[in-house]
C-alpha cells in the first residue's frame, strides 16, 4: 500500500509511521528525516534547505521533488511506502500523481491526523527539536494551515482521504489509524 500521512506539525506522523512500518511492511519515507540527514550531512541540497527549515518555511517544491524522486525509485519502494510530510503543496501532489501514473501505481489512501493547536504547542515544547521553538513553530502551523491543508480537500475529492482524531494516546491513535486502512482497503 503507498499511503500518506498528514497532519500539521506536532501531530504524531512520525510516531504512527514507526507503528505502520511493522504493520505494513513498507519503507517510512519522511522528507523532514531526509533533508535533517542532508542537513547533518553537508550536501548542497542540505545547505540550501536549512535556511527554510529554520524558518519555519517549506523547502521549495523542485528540491523536494528531486529527494522524493529519487528515493520512490528504488527497489524496497515497489510494493508500497508510508510518505510522511509530502506531498506538502498541491504542485507536490501532482507530481506525485505523475510519478506514480507513469509507472501504473497510485496513492491507496491518505491519512490525516487532526489535532487542536494547543496539543500540538504542548507536545513541541515537550520535545526540542531544532525547529520546535514557539516562534517557528507558529510559522510551520501557518504554512501546514496555507500551503497543506488545501490538500485534504484534494484528496477528498479522489474518495481518498480518512480523517482521523489525533488526540489520545499513540497506541490508542494507532487503533484508529489501523481502522481507517480497513475502511480504505474496502472503499477501494
Ligand atoms: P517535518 O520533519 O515533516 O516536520 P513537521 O511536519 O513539522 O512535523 P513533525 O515531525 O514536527 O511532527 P510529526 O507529525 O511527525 O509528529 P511526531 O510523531 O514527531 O518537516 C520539517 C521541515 O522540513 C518543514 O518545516 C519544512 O521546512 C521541511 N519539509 C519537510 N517536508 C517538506 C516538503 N514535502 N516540502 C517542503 N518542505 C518540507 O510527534 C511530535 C511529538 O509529539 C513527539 O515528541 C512525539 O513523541 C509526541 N507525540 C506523538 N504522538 C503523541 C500522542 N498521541 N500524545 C502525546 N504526544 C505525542
Ligand atoms: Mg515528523
Amino acid at each position: 500500500m503507498r499511503i500518506i500521512l498528514i497532519g500539521p506539525p506536532g501531530a504524531g506522523k512520525g510516531t504512527q509511521c514507526q507503528r505502520l512500518v511493522d504493520y505494513l511492511r513498507v519503507p517510512h519515507l519522511s522528507t523532514g528525516e531526509m533533508l535533517r540527514a542532508a542537513v547533518r550531512a553537508g550536501t548542497a541540497e542540505g545547505l540550501a534547505a536549512a535556511h527554510f527549515m529554520a524558518q519555519g518555511q517549506l523547502v521549495p517544491d523542485p528540491m523536494i521533488l528531486g529527494l522524493v524522486t529519487k528515493r520512490l525509485e528504488a527497489a524496497d519502494c515497489r510494493d508500497g511506502c508510508l510518505l510522511d510530510g509530502f506531498p506538502r503543496t498541491l504542485p507536490q501532489a501532482a507530481m506525485l500523481d505523475d510519478l506514480l501514473d507513469c509507472r501504473a501505481m497510485s496513492v491507496d489512501g491518505v491519512i490525516e491526523l487532526a489535532v487542536p493547536r494547543d496539543e500540538l504547542v504542548h507536545r513541541m515544547l515537550a520535545r526540542k527539536r531544532e525547529d520546535d521553538n514557539p516562534e517557528i513553530f507558529a510559522k510551520r502551523i501557518a504554512s501546514f494551515e496555507v500551503q497543506t491543508a488545501p490538500l485534504l480537500d484534494y484528496y477528498k475529492r479522489q474518495g481518498k482521504l480518512a480523517s482521523i482524531d489525533g488526540l489520545g494516546t499513540a497506541d490508542e491513535i494507532f487503533n484508529r489509524v489501523r481502522e481507517a486502512l480497513r475502511r480504505l482497503k474496502r472503499d477501494s
